[in-house]
This record gives structure tokens, C-alpha cells and sequence, in this order.
């Protein structure tokens, strides 16, 4: 069966009792829905401050949910003022994203600075999804996933095709020698399914579509059922 990785991420959005108030609306949607999910890997990418809360609620609940960060240090343990270490995160996510474009853009982290992070990443045994917006950017040899996010479609409406993008991520395939690329752009319930029905696509990664607890599941359906 083909593999299928939805990772929903939350960005820079979310409070305690709203990451509380999703769990509980999501919860609802995933007891019809459950079985369908098997054997699907479906991933919450949120900020640092929410990992805890949603780590307990994930379990207590026994929702199909792994848990991913946003961002990791390039640095270890130490003096490194503000930064969250890979060894901190372990134990509360498994996943992690790097290489975001609103990194590289407002963050201005390069090739250099974002393949530390990979290393630490990897040291501390995450599996790590890195964006890239083209077939052109260079991709460490480690990481898990790739995410093919064209800027332009990141949170405008205007996703990229399917048949094009399907396209860009297998020339991604073939140069970095990862086996498992998403698409990220303005996915929606109603376009997932176009996507992940394109022979190279694994998966999406959907923000603002994952900020909606019910508009995520409808996602989730629609991207296993069509
Ligand atoms: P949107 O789904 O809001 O376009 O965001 C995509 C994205 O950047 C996910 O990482």
C-alpha cells in the first residue's frame, strides 16, 4: 500500500487552553474515524510551548497523533540563550521540521546552519522533514522526508499542481536520493486528495488547513478516502 505522511503545521499560532480546545473538538471527529487512519501516519508540527500539553492529551486520549517541532538549535546543550536543543525535544516529539521557508526568510538560516540542525537532530534520533521550494536546493543526505513547499503557494490559495508538483518531487527524488517527499502549499480537504493520488507524492504537509480541528480531520479523510 502506498505510504501516506499528513504533517499539520501549526506555525507561530496557538495558546495552552486553544491547543486544549483542538484536541477535544479533533477527538471527536477521530472516534468515527479511526480505523480508516490505520496504518496512515499523521503528524502535528507545534510550537515548543505546546508539546507537553498536547504529548499528555495525545496519549491520554489514545489519538492516532505523533508530534513534531517546528524548529530545532543547530547547537547543543549549553549557552545558548533562547535555543531548544535536539535532546531537549526528544521525549516530547519525534519529528521535526527544518529548513521551513519562513525560516530561511525571516530567521535568514542557510544550507550551512540548517544542515547542523540535521546532524543534531539525527544525533538525538528524530526524524526530520526538510522544506525545500524547489528541485535546486541542496538536501542533507540524512533527513527522513523532503517537503517540496513552493513559496509563492505557502498560505495564498494558490497551491501548485498536482501533475507539476508531482513532477518536482521526482527530480527532488532522484537528486537527493530521499525516498519519502511531501507537498506543502495551500492544501486543503478539498484539493489533498489530487495530490496524494500523484504516483510520487507521500504526503502533504497542510498549515492553515490544520488549524481547524474538524477541517483537519475532513483533510485527513478526504486525502485516504478521495
Ligand atoms: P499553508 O497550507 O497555510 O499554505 O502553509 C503551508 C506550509 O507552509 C506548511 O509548512
Amino acid at each position: 500500500m502506498k505510504l501516506l505522511l499528513i504533517a499539520g503545521n501549526w506555525k507561530s499560532n496557538k495558546t495552552i487552553s486553544e491547543s486544549e480546545d483542538w484536541i477535544q473538538k479533533f477527538n471527536a471527529k477521530c472516534q468515527m474515524l479511526n480505523a480508516k487512519w490505520e496504518n496512515k501516519t499523521v503528524v502535528l508540527c507545534a510550537p515548543f510551548t505546546l508539546l507537553n500539553i498536547l504529548k499528555e492529551s495525545i496519549e491520554a486520549e489514545k489519538l492516532p497523533l505523533g508530534l513534531g517541532a517546528q524548529d530545532v538549535s543547530p547547537f547543543g546543550d549549553g549557552a545558548y540563550t533562547g535555543e531548544i536543543s535536539a535532546r531537549m525535544l526528544k521525549g516530547l516529539a519525534d519529528w521535526v521540521i527544518i529548513g521551513h521557508s519562513e525560516r530561511r526568510k525571516y530567521f535568514m538560516e542557510n544550507d550551512e546552519v540548517l544542515a547542523q540542525k540535521v546532524a543534531k537532530a539525527k544525533e538525538a534520533g528524530l526524524k526530520v522533514i526538510y522544506c525545500v521550494p524547489d528541485d535546486k536546493m541542496s538536501v542533507p543526505r540524512s533527513v527522513d522526508v523532503v517537503a517540496y513547499e513552493p513559496v509563492w503557494a505557502i498560505g495564498t490559495g494558490k497551491s501548485d499542481s498536482p501533475e507539476n508538483a508531482n513532477s518536482v518531487i521526482s527530480s527532488i527524488k532522484k537528486q537527493s536520493g530521499i525516498h519519502i517527499v511531501i507537498y506543502g502549499g495551500s492544501v486543503t480537504a478539498e484539493n489533498v486528495f489530487s495530490f496524494v493520488s500523484q504516483d510520487a507524492i507521500d504526503g502533504v504537509l497542510p498549515g492553515g488547513a490544520s488549524l481547524d480541528p474538524v477541517m483537519f480531520a475532513r483533510l485527513i479523510t478526504a486525502a485516504i478516502s478521495g
